[in-house]
């Protein structure tokens, strides 16, 4: 999401503003060697993503890769259902491929109709041009008449891309885990590590930076502190596993099969820590103690 150059307007896109942007084209190509090294081989993108500089840096990365490519549409929130095979064909140019992995509708909105949506996505499965699709943001009810709509036409909804981390955990409660689970969706975690409160650098003493963790209230002093009780436990628990407090966080999503978390990484650093929670497991023991100590971010 911080990846790419944004270019005049884009440059104060919220997907730019909210962490104060990447580390340089440098580090983004690092954070991909990282991870490709570490055998993660599924990158998110969406064509909104600072004005599509986000997609372009991506396709520039993964030219001749075998990774798998994520995006979103649309690239802005005047689109309409008939806007889709466009807005396809303008995500595969910047993306450099002739196909998309998995191609998400990022928001759902009153004024789209999801089956009529969904028709065209069925219509682009069919023509080559995607070969899995998902839905982002969408409630249970949102998800259901998605893969009802799909399962007419015989294809599966892949996803559904919520935010879920232990400091938001709504997922479990809104009834959107449980349709997951139903339905054979995989829930996309996004935001897995609370935009990098879970990693435990930041404190009451050492706000983030970017703009909206300057002004969000789950970034302020208070949250800070009220937090601290599940950074020590993820420290406890880290310690047992020779990990780090981000890698349990990113762990206690995969430990659930219908959990696949995306976190972001702003360079090679960031990307080979995150890659590490593929190389352990926690204990159910572990997982229902980080369950009650987050019980607060349930609801
Ligand atoms: N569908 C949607 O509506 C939607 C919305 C939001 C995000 N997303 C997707 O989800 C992805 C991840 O979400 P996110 O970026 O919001 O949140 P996140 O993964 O919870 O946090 C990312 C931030 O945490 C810090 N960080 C990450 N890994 C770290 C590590 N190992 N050590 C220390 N700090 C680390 C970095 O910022 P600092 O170094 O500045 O702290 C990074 O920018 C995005 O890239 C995007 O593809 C989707």
């Amino acid at each position: 999401m911080t990846w790419g150059e944004a270019r005049g307007l884009a440059r104060f896109h919220p997907a730019k503003m909210a962490y104060g942007g990447a580390d340089g084209a440098v580090a983004e190509q690092e954070a991909m060697e990282a991870s490709l090294e570490a055998d993660v081989n599924l990158f998110d993108t969406a064509a909104m993503y600072a004005g599509g500089a986000s997609e372009r840096r991506l396709g520039e990365l993964a030219e001749g890769s075998e990774l798998l490519i994520a995006t979103k549409f649309p690239g802005s929130f005047g689109f309409r259902v008939d806007d889709l095979p466009a807005e396809l064909e303008a995500s595969l140019t910047r993306l450099r491929r002739r196909s998309i992995d998995l191609y998400q509708h990022h928001f759902p909105a009153k004024r789209l109709s999801i089956s009529a949506l969904m028709g065209h996505l069925a219509d682009a499965v069919e023509a080559g041009k995607v070969t899995a699709v998902g839905v982002s943001n969408y409630s249970s009810d949102q998800m259901r008449e998605a893969h009802a709509a799909l399962g007419r036409r015989g294809i599966p909804l892949a996803s559904n891309q919520v935010e879920y981390s232990l400091l938001h955990r709504q997922p479990e409660t809104n009834g959107v885990l449980e349709a997951c689970r139903e339905l054979g969706v995989t829930l996309i975690a996004y935001t897995p590590l609370a935009g990098g409160l879970l990693t435990g650098k930041y404190s009451p003493d050492s706000r983030p930076r970017g703009f909206f963790r300057r002004i969000l209230p789950r970034y302020g002093r208070r949250e800070l502190q009220a937090i601290v009780p599940v950074i020590e436990l993820l420290a406890e628990i880290a310690q047992r596993h020779g990990k780090v407090p981000s890698q349990v966080a990113l762990r206690w999503l995969m430990e659930n099969p219908v959990v696949l978390p995306i976190p972001g990484a702003k360079n090679g650093e960031q990307a080979r820590h995150n890659a590490g929670a593929l190389t352990f497991s926690l204990t159910p023991q572990e997982v229902a103690e980080l369950d009650s100590a987050s019980l607060a971010w349930r609801t």
